[in-house]
């Protein structure tokens, strides 16, 4: 029995697939790398020293799911597939709407022909909107700011009629908190394209000398020290929360939302100082204008999680940074070594992969 990874070849996807193989899962692969690399695939076999199923698929593209389905036994589905800057969701709304809800009905539906019926999918906690209190509980209202958080508003409202319907279905949807961090070796990480939006790659590539400096958006916020505070969340811990859904769903039905954070909020001056600390560089920054959109305060409230999945944030801001430091400093260009590909449908093998453990 394999566990079908969407999305295996991003950020997040690449470090529960390391988690997931360590911890013994037969896993199966499908990513389109629209915002990924093949190299990533590759690292993940190197770091774990398993093999497993790729698939160079498209998941709008039903008839070669279907395929995966045919092919593998699948017990269970992990969503990660989908696009996520925020910034980009205002320009190009239909490109997200498309790709984020279509791919997510094309794989409900498969899953469903198949009999297939648990699935963990990745929310975020910006489906909060600007929230009214902090720390953020599961049952805060709800809303939306933008396209991108509305795709997975919507996959949240579908997931739940989805269950409404035939409560055979076991769902975990996880509202990540802010991801940074890579794993130890520092052989996967957080790999954007172009100049990145968010904080920790743009500190990390101020630090590497790639860009000039920070701008931090705005000082004058309600907080400490007047920046945007924020939960931030190893990744590796949060690849970890991922296999505790995953026990949840094998052995039980029904439908969960859970935040994914540790519960503790940090200033962008807060984090420009531990990352100067862990990589013993100067990040040069300047004060500008607040980002549109953003929000004074956002942490978690952790409870849930732990209570329900067991599932706790165990490494701290320092070493969030050190890994992140780690990975940027031994991949200056993040994969700049792309793979060729050479079918659009199945990866076969030879050095790059292998179809079995
Ligand atoms: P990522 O972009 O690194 O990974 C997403 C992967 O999905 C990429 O490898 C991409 O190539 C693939 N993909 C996208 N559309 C696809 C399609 N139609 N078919 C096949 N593959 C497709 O992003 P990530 O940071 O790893 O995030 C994973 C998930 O978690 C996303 O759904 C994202 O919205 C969500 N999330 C991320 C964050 C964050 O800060 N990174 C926060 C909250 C939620
Ligand atoms: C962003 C997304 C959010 C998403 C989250 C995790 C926006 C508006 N929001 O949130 O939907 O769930 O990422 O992927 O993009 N900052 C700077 N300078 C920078 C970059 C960021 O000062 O160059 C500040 C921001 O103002 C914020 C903090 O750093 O206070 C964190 O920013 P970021 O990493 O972009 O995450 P979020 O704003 O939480």
């Amino acid at each position: 029995m394999a566990i079908l990874i969407t999305g295996g070849a991003g950020y997040i996807g690449s470090h529960t697939c390391v988690e997931l193989l360590n911890a013994g899962y037969e896993i199966v692969v499908l990513d389109n790398f629209i915002n990924s690399k093949p190299e990533a695939i590759k690292r993940i076999t190197e770091i774990t020293g398993c093999t497993f199923k790729f698939y160079y698929n498209d998941l709008l593209d039903k008839k070669s799911l279907e395929e995966i389905f045919l092919e593998n036994k699948i017990e269970a589905v992990i969503h990660f597939a989908g696009l996520k800057a925020v910034g980009e969701s205002v320009y190009i709304p239909l490109q997200y709407y498309h790709n984020n809800i279509l791919s997510t009905l094309v794989l409900c539906e498969t899953m469903k022909k198949y009999n297939v019926k648990k699935l963990v999918f990745s929310s975020s906690a910006t489906v909060y909107g600007a929230p009214e209190k902090c720390p953020i509980s599961e049952n805060s209202p709800l809303r939306a700011l933008n396209p991108y958080g509305r795709t997975k508003l919507m996959i949240e409202e579908i997931l739940q009629d989805l269950y409404v319907s035939d409560t055979n279905w076991s769902i975990s949807i996880l509202r990540y908190f802010n991801p940074i961090g890579a794993h130890e070796s520092g052989q996967i990480g957080e790999d954007p394209h172009g100049v990145p939006n968010n904080l920790m790659p743009y500190i990390a590539q101020v630090a590497i000398g790639k860009l000039k400096e920070l701008n931090v958006f705005g000082d004058q916020y309600s907080t400490n020290d007047g920046t945007g505070v924020r939960d931030y969340i190893h990744v590796v811990d949060l690849a970890l929360g991922h296999l505790r859904a995953l026990e949840k769903v094998t052995y039980s039905t029904g439908i969960e939302v859970y935040n994914l954070g540790t519960g503790k909020g940090y200033s962008v001056l807060e984090m420009i100082s531990a990352f100067e600390i862990a990589s013993g560089k100067k990040i040069p920054y300047k004060i500008v204008d607040p980002r549109p959109g953003d929000v004074a305060v956002c942490y978690a409230d952790p409870v849930k999680a732990m209570e329900s999945l067991g599932w706790i944030a165990k490494k701290g801001i320092n070493e969030m940074c050190e890994d992140a430091w780690r990975w940027q400093n031994k991949n200056k260009n993040g994969y700049e070594k792309n793979l060729h590909i050479e079918s659009p449908h199945f990866i076969p093998s030879e050095d790059f992969l292998i179809r079995s453990k």
